[in-house]
């Protein structure tokens, strides 16, 4: 997929906020938008599929996210756990892989054999990627790889100087996905949260005023719409852009 101005959409990712929000709006628990928001990541997931855009990730529990109630958070493992048994069988039919990122060894058991379960089922698929950021912190996820690559060192495999930002890349947990080229963040919250720091320095950045639970399959195609009309200039001149599609 390529937008107006030749700019690819390899990877779109989505921050699906609001879920409380829209719940109390009704003056209902907050649970209950995290139920509505589920159904919401599904038909936008299948929508996405449709669309055959290849790698789409959804920020779904953060690191901070560990700080909620306990109820709330054992909620949203139980929801996770159901959900990802509940649709396993539609991500096999749409040829969806199914993959992970962020600490998983924080998750619950039963949520763990369930991610297994529909990583191994959905491994040989070859449409559309789709990555959970489950328990997921950004600097964390730097943090992390730089370790790895300071082991690597010890170890003899890797020196020092031969770090750039295409080998620090490849220790990170998204290696070797592109990059999102767009990212949506619904609820009206213009903040990026510690979701993908190193990944998204270059992305196109789109807030939707929509609270997730409300965000339909015309919201996303609206975003893609407008992801359509930007220039991705990567700190070259317009005409200069224009010159490299000729
Ligand atoms: C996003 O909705 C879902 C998660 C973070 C798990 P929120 O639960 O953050 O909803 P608001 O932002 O409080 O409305
Ligand atoms: C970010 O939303 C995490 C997810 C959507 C999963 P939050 O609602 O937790 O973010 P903050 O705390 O308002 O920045
Ligand atoms: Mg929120």
């Amino acid at each position: 997929m390529t937008n107006a101005t030749g700019a690819p959409l390899k990877h779109l990712a989505i921050v699906m906020d609001g879920n409380g929000r829209w719940a109390e709006k009704k003056n209902k628990n907050r649970l209950f938008g995290h139920v509505k928001g589920t159904k919401v990541a599904k038909q936008i997931i299948e929508e996405c599929s449709r669309l055959k855009i290849e790698n789409l990730t959804l920020y779904a529990f953060s690191t901070e996210n560990w700080h909620r109630p306990r109820v709330e958070v054992s909620f949203l493992m139980k929801l996770l756990t159901k959900y990802l048994h509940r649709e396993r069988e539609n991500l096999i039919k749409n040829n969806i892989r199914f993959e992970c990122i962020g600490q998983l060894d924080r998750l619950p058991g039963a949520a763990i054999v369930e991610i297994n379960k529909t990583v191994e089922l959905t491994k040989h698929n070859t449409g559309m990627k789709l990555f959970f950021a489950l328990s997921y912190g950004g600097r964390q996820e730097i943090v992390n790889a730089a370790k790895l690559f300071a082991k690597d060192v010890q170890l003899g495999m890797r020196r020092t100087e031969e770090l750039t930002e295409e080998l620090f890349s490849s220790y990170l947990s998204t290696y070797p996905t592109p990059d999102p080229d767009l990212v949506i963040r619904t609820s009206g919250e213009m903040r990026l949260s510690n979701f993908l720091p190193w990944q998204l320095v270059y992305s196109e950045i789109y807030f939707s005023q929509i609270l997730w639970p409300d965000f339909t399959v015309a919201d996303l195609h609206q975003a893609l719409h407008n992801y359509n009309h930007r220039e991705r200039r990567f700190g070259k001149t317009s005409s200069q852009i224009l010159q490299d599609r000729i």
